[in-house]
């Protein structure tokens, strides 16, 4: 059984007193024991009794996504597995709610450079505002004012939970996967400015401060209260970096201010519309020479519509709202209109043993795995030098 001790501290995180942890505790194993004993029995579900269900129905076998969601949302045990999923996400997030209400974080033992800016009246993009994201309540936007750090401190405490772990003990697999995915494929680049998009409280953007302790950190989000515990977060690290809020598509830096923009499993939560945007913006803010990269859920292949139903529940049932098309998105195509050009465009999917190698600090060779089924898609494109 997997157990939730592991978790990193520093002077911003708060995990609670005994009976806090032995809650989340409880949220953290129900997950688990659903996502590991619960979830591959839909399969056997599937086979005995949903698919011939359909087939008697429909005269032929479900054969997309969505007739796999209409033969198993009749099915009494689909049913009870969904809504108890959903329960368990409730649950993680109400869990660590209590300690951050009653928390408080310790003040960093000296300063490490860093700062944090909030707009004045900043409005957030409506998909990001308007829906709590994978249940957290209040969503990254929620904001009580001057000196709110909670939805930063949830998300940092609740992400572990929610991840059963995965991401590392300082929440930053991530970014350092495609720290290293991107040394090893650009070993002579090496980047004065970095701006993290969609930065959050800073998890994957202080992976870089390891691989490129000389670059200038800068790190940009919607959320008010997730950046003020991000800053307390990285000076407690002793990372300076400068956080500011703002809005990936429109960000307040000049033209051509960085030589490497970039964003972490941010892209599928943004909306279809703001991406091209997006992509433009990176264009915008690169130097000559500089370059995008982004690491998020890879595409669906399609060719297993079982496979592709289960992973689309993130919409149906976990508030994810844009995963769905976003894992139909071709990115590379979107680089391109935003003025990449073609062969300067790199891509890769990583496997989960790409992700264990870098959890362990081996050496990352996506290469050399050749079952490339399920990870991070990694998509990294070369603005021209001038
Ligand atoms: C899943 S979190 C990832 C956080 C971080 N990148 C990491 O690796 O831990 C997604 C983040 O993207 C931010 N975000 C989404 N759309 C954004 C936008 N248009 N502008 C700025 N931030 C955005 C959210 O506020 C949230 O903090």
């Amino acid at each position: 059984m997997k157990n939730i001790v592991d978790q990193a501290g520093h002077a911003a995180l708060i995990k609670g007193s005994h009976d806090d942890r032995a809650a989340q505790d409880f949220a953290f194993t129900l997950r688990n024991h659903i996502t590991g004993e619960l979830m591959p029995a839909n399969r056997t579900i599937f086979d005995a009794r949903a698919k011939p269900g359909y087939v008697r129905q429909h005269g032929e076998a479900p054969s997309t996504p969505q007739q796999v969601r209409a033969a198993m949302s009749a099915d009494s045990w689909y049913r009870f597995y969904i809504s108890t999923r959903r329960t368990s996400q409730e649950l993680i997030w109400s869990s660590v709610i209590p300690a951050v209400e009653q928390g408080t974080p310790a003040k960093p033992a000296k300063p490490a450079g860093g700062t944090v800016t909030l707009a004045e009246n900043f409005t957030p993009p409506r998909y990001i505002s308007a829906i709590d994201i994978h249940c957290m309540p209040g969503g990254y936007c929620a904001d009580r004012g001057e000196g709110d750090e909670a939805a930063g401190a949830v998300y940092d405490r609740g992400v572990y939970l929610y991840m059963s772990g995965l991401m590392g003990p300082m929440n930053d697999g991530v970014g350092q996967l495609a720290a290293r995915w991107m040394k090893a494929r650009l070993p002579e680049f090496a980047p004065r400015k970095i701006l993290d998009l969609g930065c959050g409280v800073g998890h994957s953007t202080l992976a870089y401060a390891g691989q490129y302790p000389e670059a200038e950190l800068h790190g940009l989000d919607c959320g008010a209260a997730l950046l003020r515990y991000g800053h307390r977060r990285a000076e407690s690290l002793g990372v300076p970096v400068h956080f500011a809020q703002g809005d990936a598509e429109h960000t307040p830096y000049a033209d051509a201010s960085f030589d490497l923009v970039m964003s972490h499993i941010v892209l599928h939560e943004t909306s279809t519309r703001a991406l091209p945007g997006i992509f433009r913006e990176c264009w915008r803010l690169l130097r000559p020479g500089g370059v995008m990269l982004h690491i998020d859920q890879p595409r669906f292949d399609d060719s297993d519509p079982y496979a592709t139903f289960l992973q689309e529940n993130e919409t149906w049932y976990n508030n994810e709202p844009f995963w769905r098309q976003y894992r139909r998105t071709d990115l590379a195509e979107l680089a391109q209109k935003a003025g990449f050009a073609a062969e300067d465009i790199q891509s890769d999917v990583l496997t989960a043993a790409v992700v264990q190698q870098s959890q362990n600090n081996q050496k990352v060779s996506a290469e050399s795995v050749a079952a490339k089924k399920r990870g991070f898609s990694i998509l990294l494109a070369q603005k021209p030098a001038a």
